[in-house]
């Protein structure tokens, strides 16, 4: 792991370009400046895909454990935005990032970061549940046996992690069987272990109810704010109820590829500084 737990600043920067705490600057500046020791931070990110740009200088501060939603209409940037928090923007050929991306205070994008390691403290869960054509045991055994932290309680670590994300009772007794064989919810759930086994930090979930039923849905919600009380989970998501309902802060992003308003959901859903939020959140478009 190149980048430790601590909040060490290897960047270049001085104390003077740390983000404003000014309340008096616009409404885009004060959202980025409305959280304090940012377990995450963007600071003017840009994300082009070859000559076009998806981001535009996206400055954003994410707070540590508690839930964050992305929400915005289709092709605005949120899961380019979530994707760049722990590179996985690299695996995109054409994908190239400017500005500068924070995780506890180290740039990610620092050359001496080891991706691959920072996936393991970044965590992510996506749309479509992806098992790996395993069984259910080796699917979220996965993560501690690439990192050489399977000695003697690889048992109990399955265990635990199967019963943080509300599957064990459902898989007791049949951990030897295929994960392609349980049902989307089922298996949304065990990559939702798959992806806490290693015990990240941070937790980025692109929709990841959006293939489910209203019932596996609320089961996913109901883990989603169970896991905020230990991890940092950033959500995507294109249901305002959902995002109402399980994210302390909202983030809504607009056409363009830029993050318009970030505040506490509360105040993002009842009272928007922006008419442009309201609309969108009131259903006029998107
Ligand atoms: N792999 C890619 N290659 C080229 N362009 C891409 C790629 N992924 C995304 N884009 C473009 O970047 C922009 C933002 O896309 P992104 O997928 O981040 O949006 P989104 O907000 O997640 O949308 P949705 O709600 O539909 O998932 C879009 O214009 C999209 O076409
Ligand atoms: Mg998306």
């Amino acid at each position: 792991m190149t980048q430790q737990p601590t909040p060490t600043t290897t960047t270049n920067r001085t104390d003077d370009e740390q983000p404003t705490r000014d309340r008096s600057m616009d409404a885009e500046s004060a959202a980025v400046s409305s959280v304090a020791d940012p377990v995450i931070e963007a600071r003017d990110l840009d994300v082009y895909y070859g000559d076009d740009q998806a981001l535009r200088s996206i400055s954003m501060g994410i707070p540590e454990q508690g839930v964050t939603a992305l929400i915005g209409p289709s092709g605005c940037g949120k899961s380019t935005f979530l994707r760049s928090i722990n590179r996985m923007n690299d695996l995109i050929d054409v994908a190239r990032v400017k500005g500068d991306l924070y995780f506890r205070g180290k740039n990610v994008y620092d050359e001496d970061v080891d991706p691959v390691a920072l996936r393991r403290k970044i965590g992510m869960v996506f749309q479509k549940p992806n098992p790996f054509p395993k069984s259910i045991y080796d699917n979220v055994a996965y993560g501690l046996r690439v990192q050489g932290k399977d000695d003697g309680d690889l048992d109990e670590k399955v265990h635990t992690a199967l019963e943080r994300a509300a599957l064990l009772d459902e898989v007791e007794g049949q951990l030897d069987t295929s994960g392609l064989d349980l049902s989307g919810g089922q298996q949304q759930r065990l990559c939702i272990a798959r992806a806490i086994a290693p015990d990240p930090e941070v937790i980025l979930m692109d929709e990841p109810a959006s293939a489910l039923d209203p019932v596996a849905t609320s089961k996913i919600e109901d883990l989603v704010e169970e896991l905020a009380e230990e991890y940092t989970v950033v959500i995507v998501t294109h249901n305002m109820q959902q995002a109402a309902r399980i994210s302390d802060k909202t983030a809504v992003f607009l056409t363009g590829g830029r993050l318009v308003e970030f505040d506490d959901t509360d105040k993002i859903f009842e009272n928007p500084e922006h008419d442009r939020v309201e609309d969108y959140i009131t259903g006029k478009f998107g």
